[in-house]
């Protein structure tokens, strides 16, 4: 049975002030519904103020990007070690921005993708077609050659303790959501390709997120389909009322 998990990817937004009130409604909210597994993605210089207010909470963290390497001189860049020092669980890899506006390629998220795990860390690796890639009819060998470049370096043992999220650049920040039966599809192909990897390989443990334009109203159809595991949100997590009403929606 795969837990679902709502995350938040809050993106470049933020501040001490409306963290600090965000985080005390979804503490609140979160025990109302002990099912589904929270976890918020804020920018790396509030990991500190989270850490103390998430502490000893069921509510997960994580972070937006990782560096691939360990240490040395890449300025603004944030390493796995630092990471554990505020007790991240999570590291989102592969994010669409990252990879269209700071030029990640696959080969560059894998190894981020590598530098969590070793660290413990559980990267949520995304993955999804841009709209072009859709009408062309690409989308699933796009997704296929995202997720080789993983498997090419790190094996499909490192799906085991990882996440994935199918975020179709179309939908991300555009108000435009994937129907449940396009998200459906491209998950199932997800989960098939990991199992086609290996068959020993428990690929129906491995949860996999949707996201893009994930809100209340579309929340409930999205989750209730078989391989859809939990959402990657984006602007609705930013208000606590939306975020808990998608958490909700998965029951
Ligand atoms: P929106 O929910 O704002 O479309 O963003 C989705 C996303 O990019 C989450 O990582």
């Amino acid at each position: 049975m795969r837990c679902k998990l709502i995350a938040g990817n809050w993106k470049m937004n933020g501040s001490v002030e409306c963290i600090r009130g965000l985080l005390e409604e979804i503490r609140k909210g979160a025990v109302t519904i002990p099912s589904v597994e929270l976890a918020v993605f804020p920018p790396f210089v509030y990991l500190g103020l989270v850490e103390q207010q998430l502490s000893g909470t069921a509510i997960s963290w994580g972070t937006q990007n990782i560096s691939e390497y360990a240490s040395g001189p890449y300025t603004g860049e944030v390493a796995g070690q630092m990471l554990r020092d505020f007790n991240c669980q999570y590291a989102i890899v592969g994010h669409s921005e990252r990879r269209a506006l700071y030029g990640e390629s696959d080969q560059i998220v894998a190894r981020k993708f590598a530098a969590a795990l070793e660290l413990g860390i559980k990267p949520i690796l995304c993955v999804g077609e841009t709209l072009e890639e859709r009408e062309e009819g690409v989308t699933e060998r796009v997704i296929e050659r995202q997720i080789r470049a993983v498997l090419d370096l790190g094996g499909i043992g490192s799906f085991s303790d990882a996440v994935i999220a199918y975020e179709p650049v179309w939908a991300i920040g555009t108000g435009k959501t994937a129907t449940s039966e396009q998200a459906q599809e491209v998950h199932s192909f997800i989960r098939s390709k990991l199992a086609v990897h290996d068959m020993m390989f428990p690929a129906d443990q491995v949860r996999i997120l949707y996201g893009g334009s994930m809100k209340p109203a579309n929340a409930r159809e999205l989750l209730a389909m078989p391989d859809v595991d939990g959402g990657l949100i984006g602007g609705a997590s930013l208000e606590a009322k939306e975020f808990l009403a998608i958490a909700k929606a998965c029951g």
